[in-house]
Order: C-alpha cells, then structure tokens, then sequence
C-alpha cells in the first residue's frame, strides 16, 4: 500500500497501522469519532486510557492546545521531531473520546520519513497507541503487528523493523513542575539537561497517567526478569533454568550449547540499545512459540540512558516478577 492510499483510508475514517521510530501505532483521523472509537474496540482498550496524538509539523499544535508553556518549547526544539511525547492543555477542538474526558492532552512529533510523509499527507492529527491488543507487547515489526492485527481488518503498513524498539518518554508540561509520566527512550537527564530544572518520575501512589494504571507489554508465558552482572545471570540461569524454558539473553553463552530455546537480545553487556531495540521482538517471539516459562536477563546499568525505562516496560511485563541479584 502506498502512503497516499493509507492517508486516504485514514481520511476516509478507517484505521491504519504503521511505523514509527519507536514502535508500530494503529492510527486514525484525531478529529473523527466513529474512527477513533475503531480504535478502542480493536485493541480492546480501556475507554479511560486516552490517546497519544501525532502530528507532522508544530505548527498543527495550535489548534490542538490551548497554550504552549516555555519548557514544552525547550523540550520541541531540542527533541521533536523523536520519541519525546509532550502532554498539553487540550483545545476544544480535541475529542474527548481521544482524551477520555481529561483536560490534557498529549502530542507526538515522529522522527521516521514514512510517518512523517503519512502524516503530511493526512494534513492534520492522527490519535494513535501502540500497535498491540491491549496488554500485549507492543509490536516493532510488520510481522509482530500483522500477528496481533491481521484478524481485525486494519491496514497495515510495511516500514521493516523499527529503530528504537521502546515507546516515547511521556512527559506532562500542563503544570510548572514539569513531570515525566512514562520513562522512554528520552532520559529524565537528557530532560533536565535541556529544561535546566529537575524533573520529577510520576510515583504509583499518584498516578496520572492512566496507562500506567493496567498490565502492559505482557507476554502470555510467565516471565521472570533476571538483574545481575553477568556471571551472577549466568550462575543463576544454570542453576534455575530448566530445559522448559524459554530464555532471552545478553552475550553469545548459549551459543550451540543450550538445549533451551533462546534468543540473543544483544551480544555486548553494555549495548541496551539494541537490547531495547530487540525487547518486543523477544517478547512477541514467545508468544509466537508458546512459551510459558520465559528468563529474560537484563544487565544492571543502572545509570544507562535506557535503563529507566527497560525496567518499567520489564515491571509491567512480569507483574514485578523481576529478581534483583545485585543488591
Ligand atoms: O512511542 C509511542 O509513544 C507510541 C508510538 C505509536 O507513537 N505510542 C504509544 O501510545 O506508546 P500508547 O497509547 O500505547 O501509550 C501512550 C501513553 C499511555 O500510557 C496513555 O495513558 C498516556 O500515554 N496518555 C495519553 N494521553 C494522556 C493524557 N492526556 N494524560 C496522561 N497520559 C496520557
Ligand atoms: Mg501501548
């Protein structure tokens, strides 16, 4: 399908999946209901969790927001277009369908040449989530996507793998402390650098964001998440691991040997770059093969660009089945 066609299906009211530098999205027209409410039905998504809007250009956010406050234009310009996702006061011409009621509302600006010249050729938002049934890992293939959504009679688009693997940094500019409602690829030091303030990380007890609230990213199988240096992982896979289970792991160990199967999320302990770019990849695979009993290892770089939000997406996957060997 090519891009022309799928912002004409987007116009004409139908839901379009495709691309982003973070994940796939499932998309359709911000400003038409019966399209956006497609949405809810096919993810079977909470009518209270609202809808991220993307836009190709800032000059769209006029009309969406009602005001544009200085640290939502400092947090623009250093990282839009990208995998920042800015929450504003929501103009009137935002459905509350795409809010679910709330007064905010938050904007996307993607940083992929085939987003941006679909949402260009659209000429104005398109509210899209990640493209998965609700509380299921989000996809960063065509094929993940098509897996989860070819049942539901959605476009997809084709646009390979995507380079990022985890969602956008969720960040709340509605009031003067600024917040972040959802650790992603944008780091609360890259925010704080750029904004010159601190920035606080929304706490469970006062959540505002309301995906927050509900089981994400999860696979069907038992996952259990293993935090350690590297031989302290691989003593206790050893040990606990039986032949059952499916593992993801750092580093080329297992290579010829395990009788387990297994996917390599990276080869070097200190690249989770491309341990996030491969994370739903993994996570969808086990569901692919049926896997009920998952180990995946994460390192314990704490102080990586992408560790804040690795453990969020890894907390919510496992329910908090996670195992911290290095304390
Ligand atoms: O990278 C991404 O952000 C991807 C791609 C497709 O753009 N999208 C994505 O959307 O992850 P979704 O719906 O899966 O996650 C958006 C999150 C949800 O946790 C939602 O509750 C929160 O943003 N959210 C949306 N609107 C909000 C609002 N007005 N106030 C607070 N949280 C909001
Ligand atoms: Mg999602």
């Amino acid at each position: 399908m090519n891009t022309q066609d799928a912002a004409d299906r987007l116009q004409k009211g139908e839901l379009v999946v495709f691309p982003t530098e973070t994940v796939y999205g499932i998309g359709a027209l911000a400003s038409n209901d019966d399209a956006v409410q497609k949405i809810f039905e096919v993810k079977g998504r909470p009518q209270e969790n609202p809808l991220i809007l993307h836009i190709a250009d800032r000059s769209q956010l006029d009309e969406l927001v009602k005001e544009i406050p200085g640290g939502a234009v400092k947090l623009m310009d250093a990282f839009w277009p990208g995998p920042l996702t800015i929450c504003f006061q929501k103009s009137d011409q935002v459905s509350d369908l795409v809010t679910a009621g709330l007064s905010s509302v938050c904007l996307r600006n993607p940083d992929h040449p085939l987003t941006h010249d679909l949402l260009s050729r659209v000429g104005s938002a398109v509210a899209a989530p990640s493209a998965n049934i609700s509380g299921r890992p989000s996809t960063t293939t065509f094929g993940h996507a098509t897996a989860q959504l070819k049942e539901k009679g959605v476009h997809i688009i084709d646009g390979g793998n995507t380079v990022l693997g985890l969602e956008s940094t969720v960040v709340d500019c509605t009031r003067t402390d600024i917040r972040i409602l959802r650790p992603g690829v944008v780091s609360k030091d890259q925010l704080e650098k750029c904004l010159g303030f601190e920035v606080n990380e929304e706490h469970i007890e006062k959540i505002t964001s309301p995906g927050q609230l509900l089981e994400h990213y999860a696979p069907q199988g038992k996952l259990h998440v293993i935090i350690g240096d590297a031989t302290q992982r691989r003593e206790w896979i050893s040990k606990h691991a039986t032949s059952q289970a499916t593992l993801g792991v750092v580093g080329t160990h297992l290579e010829g040997q395990s009788i387990s199967p297994y996917q390599v999320l990276c080869e070097k302990e200190d690249n989770l770059k491309i341990y996030a770019q491969n994370l739903y990849q993994f996570l969808n695979w086990c569901d692919e093969t049926n896997a009920t009993d998952i180990i995946l290892e994460l390192p314990a770089l704490r102080e990586h660009q992408l560790y804040s939000a690795l453990l969020n997406r890894l907390n919510k996957a496992s329910q908090g089945n996670i195992l911290n060997l290095d304390q």
